[in-house]
């Protein structure tokens, strides 16, 4: 008897498929000549999907596959997934929170860290012996200033704790305020900034939060201001960061995120006032396991008629 089909849009992380191997026919897109052409010859069979950010579950993919019950995205975001077209058909969309979100935020501490201390431009200094011809410049203190954190979930509660850590001030903005949070809230963005020495943007991609940072919250951050970005490149109207940071209207910024990875403008790798990482908020071994066997299990869940771990609602 045939196995129902499982479509791999991803190697599902250092953690890899091997546990469902049993349970299914795993049709390997990123092995595959012709990927349409093997959809299209499995497409009856595929009663589940594993993808990851990047790897875009359109409306018009969901309708081509008629048992299609489950998606399992390798990752907390879920702006990739047409999450409504998928419920409207009855198919449950699964992610990964909560595992990399102590991660995520120590990516975006390290981000804060390497701005503010000029780590990188440091490592550079020594390496290419400006250091023989005098101290480079100086850096900003991290402590009694004031961070701003945009989107205070998972990632951005974790960054708030780290942050006290180091003797910050922490104030949020965010769609709603919590009343789990003694931090100060900001229902305006641009208020906010206007008070705020860095911006930690933390925040869901998606329509919701497009363009969410633009010129006028990079003019509010001001001269001083740094900006981090360990949410998504879509939350910032990129080419107002790029003028902002080139007229030195705000004066740094830390980004692990872009709009259209991995392609990064130009601008942002000429300029000695930026910090750039290559999408690694997760990325240790032991979070991608983590956030592989989170895939695995709700997936193993579903077949077995379990509730799903972690189900997108
Ligand atoms: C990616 C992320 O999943 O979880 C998210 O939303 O952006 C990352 O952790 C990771 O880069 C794997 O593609």
């Amino acid at each position: 008897m045939t196995k129902p089909a499982l479509l791999s849009f991803h190697k599902n992380g250092v953690l890899g498929l091997d546990q469902l191997e049993d349970h299914f026919d795993i049709i390997k897109l990123w092995q595959e000549k012709d990927p349409e052409a093997a959809i299209q010859e499995h497409k009856d069979n595929i009663v589940a999907i594993n993808c990851t950010i990047g790897q875009f579950i359109t409306e018009k993919i969901i309708a081509a596959l008629p048992n299609l019950k489950i998606i399992a995205t390798f990752s907390v975001g879920f702006d990739h997934i047409d999450v409504k077209a998928a419920q409207k058909r009855g198919v449950a969309v699964t992610n990964t929170p909560d595992v990399l979100c102590a991660e995520t935020a120590d990516t975006g501490m390290a981000l804060l860290l390497a701005t503010a201390k000029r780590v990188v431009e440091g490592d550079m200094y020594v390496r290419v012996g400006k250091w023989l011809n005098g101290d480079m410049p100086l850096g900003v203190s991290l402590a009694n200033k004031t961070v701003g954190i945009v989107g205070l979930g998972g990632i951005g509660s974790k960054v708030a704790k780290r942050c006290e850590a180091f003797e910050m001030n922490i104030v949020y903005y965010g769609p709603r305020e919590k009343s789990e949070y003694s931090y100060p809230y900001y229902a305006d963005l641009t208020e906010m900034a206007k008070i705020c020495d860095f911006l930690i943007l933390t925040c869901p991609g998606g329509e919701a939060t497009a363009n969410l940072v633009d010129a006028h919250v990079l003019d509010a951050l001001g001269p001083k201001g740094i900006l981090i970005n360990i949410a998504r490149g879509s939350v910032v109207d990129q080419p107002a960061l790029i003028a902002a940071l080139q007229g030195r209207r705000i004066a740094a910024a830390g980004l692990d995120v872009y709009n259209n990875e991995p392609h990064v403008p130009e601008e942002f790798i000429s300029m000695d006032n930026v910090v750039l990482l290559p999408h690694i908020g997760s990325a240790t071994v032991e979070t991608r396991q983590a956030m592989g066997q989170l895939v695995v299990d709700n997936i193993l869940a579903h077949i077995n008629g379990k509730s799903l771990l972690t189900e997108v609602k």
